[in-house]
């Protein structure tokens, strides 16, 4: 029976990897399996993802969670990493030679930049980033090279929105591969398969994952980049280890449940927020007043549970703010059950001048809020003793 609601992939998609009979399948810790015969070891070791083999190459879990995150994603097959940086640098990297090029939106997570940026070039590869608000702008910058456009939306932390379906659209045409990073939305929110975005990419640390407790990361894609994102990861030795597997596949069960808590939380707390005095600005996707509500709207199921916004106070009062909250850690990440804040500002000002800061649209007293699964009224409770101290 193919199953097609999340609820219940997350529950049973895989299982025939489970063939021990235990409900909860046990964390395969053997790295290395005895062979049946030479011939036999000899033929499994050039499978793609063999069971029986060498840990590097696939476990039981692997293969399990592969299952679950393509179903979610809609895609014919995923594989997983030992993190989301690993996802990404694999699917990049596998597909790109030296003197190709890559279309790149220009809000991307700092790491992702820091990989396009500094890293690819060294190999011979060039990247011209763009405004994801900009359509155009993507097919302007499409040259004879470009063999990738790389995306992410809602990007962080200003939640802008890129019109999946006309990238898809846009990829199809010009013959290019697209690839979304769609940790922020998780595949609950958004299926950006459905306007024809080829590659999904996540870091399983965030909502799949939900308990700040793992790090990993997954490609979801057709079977045969998938397979060739793998043989690229496996020799680069990007591997999710047994223990992580095994918490990542209890874990991502309750991912339906949790991110629907975190939207609908999320967006309780934004609305407080857009009413209180001292706040000037809340960006959240959900909201009307978001500039790019209707095109949110048109591809997302739900808007998520991180969001930011813009106290209407200088910088040493929006640090006195987040270091007054209580409930709200502060600390980086997202997606876990926990709330955690951060100041964007204050982790960005080693690297940026005031201009360069400016530049990125990030005011100085802007807050990101990665809302967990607590009850919100607790949350804007905490939220309003901060209030008074400011
Ligand atoms: C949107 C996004 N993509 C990718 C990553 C990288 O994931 P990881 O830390 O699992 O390598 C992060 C981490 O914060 C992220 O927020």
């Amino acid at each position: 029976m193919k199953i097609k609601n999340p609820d219940t992939i997350v529950i049973h998609s895989g299982d025939e990897y489970n063939t021990t009979g235990a409900i909860v399948p046990p964390v395969w810790q053997s790295v290395n399996y005895k062979a049946k015969d030479l011939l036999t070891m000899a033929k499994i070791s050039v499978e793609d993802r063999p069971l029986g083999f060498y840990a590097r190459y696939a476990t039981p879990t692997l293969k399990q969670l592969s299952q679950v995150c393509a179903e979610l994603e809609k895609t014919e097959d995923s594989v997983v990493f030992g993190s989301g940086m690993a996802a990404i640098s694999s699917a990049i990297a596998y597909t790109l030679k030296s003197g190709d090029h890559i279309v790149a939106q220009s809000t991307l997570y700092a790491t992702t930049i820091k990989y396009l940026r500094d890293v690819l070039p060294q190999f011979g590869v060039s990247v011209s980033f763009v405004d994801q608000t900009d359509n155009k702008a993507f097919e302007k910058a499409i040259r004879k090279n470009t063999r990738l456009i790389y995306i992410e939306t809602p990007s962080n932390p200003l939640m802008k929105i890129t019109d999946l379906e006309f990238i898809g659209k846009l990829c199809r045409k010009r013959k290019i591969i697209s690839l979304i990073d769609n940790t922020f939305a998780s595949p609950i929110n958004q299926n950006p398969a459905d306007f024809g975005i080829d590659v999904m990419l996540h870091s399983a640390t965030k909502y799949l994952g939900g308990h700040s407790d793992v790090l990993a990361g997954v490609v979801c894609g057709s079977k045969d980049f998938v397979h060739k994102c793998w043989d690229y990861g496996h020799v680069v030795g990007h591997v999710l280890a047994p223990n992580d597997a095994s918490l990542l596949l209890r874990s991502i069960k309750t991912l339906p449940m949790r991110v629907k808590k975190q939207n609908e939380s999320a967006l309780l707390i934004a609305q407080y927020l857009e009413e209180h005095k001292k706040v000037k600005k809340v960006y959240h996707p959900g909201l009307i007043s978001h500039l790019q509500y209707g095109l949110a709207a048109s591809q997302m199921r739900g808007f998520g549970g991180c969001f930011s916004f813009e106290l209407d106070c200088a910088y040493p009062k929006a640090v006195k703010f987040v270091e007054a909250l209580k409930l709200c850690k502060l600390a980086v990440s997202l997606g876990g059950v926990e709330t955690v804040v951060t100041l964007p500002a204050a982790q960005w000002k080693p690297f940026y001048n005031k201009e360069q800061l400016a530049a990125t649209g990030i005011s100085e007293s802007l807050i990101r809020l990665a809302v967990g699964i607590e009850n919100p009224e607790d949350i804007i409770r905490d939220l309003e003793s901060a209030f008074r101290k400011i």
